[in-house]
């Protein structure tokens, strides 16, 4: 990746480097219950820390307005300790005299936490003032949080225009993945998009029907699509109005020679709730009191004939109501498949947004992806073909 500079372009040792990072993990009880993104960066933490650089960790936790107790990054300071095996410091806030105590205090290879950038509201304003008072802290930034990069906040954006800036590791490895799916990938390419509504994801159909070779649509949206060509859905999650919308995607796929694939059979409901009775229907016969849940076996089929014979997948969403059993099984065993041709050495995979990695973690599938990205919305936002700020701030001009 030349057009970024990375830490094999900067001697960090003896520099103070704040590290952005996206600490930004979910909690229960006051302790942090998924470690998934402190896992990653331990890389870039350690990495740094070993050269003899000081690590300043900045994050955002949560959407607090103001300092609020409940968003400190205290706790997830102690599991970013246990992670990396290293002692971390932590200062009660993220400039000012506490922040300046806190990094006068470090040596070479020491690393310290500064609580929730958040706390300020000059960070997610960018304000010119409060990224002068975080600039202060460090001699250069690092950016390790793609999944913040959608903002332009000072802590995301706004520091790497005032400090030298760097991709860490974990950027490096996202932005390295997301290219070789979508701008130099080898093809065919299909891309799976799921979720509830099109409405959402009207930009992502969009920019994929002009990227990709198949476009295989899932989740609840499918049911528009279907509605879209003139067939019932009964009870099943579906936006009406945007029938018309769903017709100008599938007339634009063909103009652009993008494959569509739609869900032919289903499985059926009367409840929305786990193990309500159910059975499998084609798309043409589902009954006026019936909800569609999931995508049925020859869909399952259908699809994994497709994974076999392209060369790269782009996943962005479940197929149905993946959280309740037995609605999960589309998802699961199209997740199994895609994690097997992967292993293969068939297929490169690679998967992201907050629901689609649920449904992967559950499936037991990650592990066997390419890359499955920890992003939600700058993951989206990556697919919609946007800009994201906190990554465009890093490229060499
Ligand atoms: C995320 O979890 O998606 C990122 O950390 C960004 O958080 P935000 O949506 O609150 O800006
Ligand atoms: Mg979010």
């Amino acid at each position: 990746m030349p057009s970024f500079r990375t830490l094999d372009d900067v001697d960090v040792k003896n520099k103070r480097v704040l590290l952005r990072v996206d600490l930004n993990v979910p909690m229960e009880n006051g302790k942090v219950a998924d470690a998934t993104r402190i896992e990653r960066v331990a890389t870039t933490i350690n990495e740094i820390a070993d050269k003899g650089g000081k690590v300043i960790l900045l994050s955002h936790l949560g959407r607090p307005k103001g300092p609020d107790p409940k968003h400190s990054l205290k706790p997830v300071a102690m599991t970013v300790a246990s992670v990396t095996g290293r002692p971390v410091a932590f200062a009660e806030d993220c400039v000012g005299e506490k922040a300046q105590a806190g990094v006068n205090a470090m040596r070479p290879g020491d690393i310290l936490c500064l609580e929730n950038t958040r706390f300020h509201n000059g960070e997610e304003k960018n304000d010119p003032a409060f990224v002068a008072a975080l600039a202060k802290l460090g001699d250069l930034w690092v950016n390790d949080a793609f999944s913040a990069a959608h903002r332009a906040h000072a802590s995301t954006e706004g520091l790497g225009h005032t400090l030298p800036a760097y991709a860490g590791r974990t950027m490096q490895a996202e932005l390295d993945a997301l290219a070789k799916a979508l701008e130099a990938p080898q093809r065919p390419v299909a891309a799976i998009v799921g979720g509830a509504k099109i409405s959402t994801k009207l930009d992502l159909l969009g920019n994929l029907i002009a990227k990709v070779d198949v476009l295989i649509i899932g989740g609840a949206m499918a049911n528009t699509f279907l509605a879209a060509q003139g067939k019932k859905v009964g009870k099943s999650l579906c936006e009406h109005d945007l029938v018309g919308t769903a017709r100008d995607v599938l007339a634009k796929a063909k103009s652009r020679n993008c494959e569509i694939v739609l869900p032919v059979d289903a499985v059926v409901a009367q409840k929305f709730e786990a193990n309500a009775p159910s059975r499998v229907v084609s798309v043409d016969d589902v009954g006026d009191a019936d909800m569609i849940l999931d995508i049925g076996p020859r869909s399952i089929e259908q699809v994994v004939s497709v994974l076999a014979r392209v060369k790269t997948l782009v996943w962005n969403g479940p197929f149905g109501a993946f959280e309740m059993e037995p609605f999960d099984t589309g998802t699961v065993e199209v997740a199994e498949a895609a994690a097997e041709l992967t292993t293969a050495g068939k297929l490169v995979s690679v998967a992201g947004g907050g629901d689609t990695v649920a449904a992967l973690n559950a499936a037991g599938a990650t592990g066997r992806f390419s890359y499955v990205s920890t992003a939600g919305g700058a993951f989206l936002e990556w697919l919609e073909g946007k800009a994201l700020p906190g990554v465009e701030v890093l490229r060499v001009k």
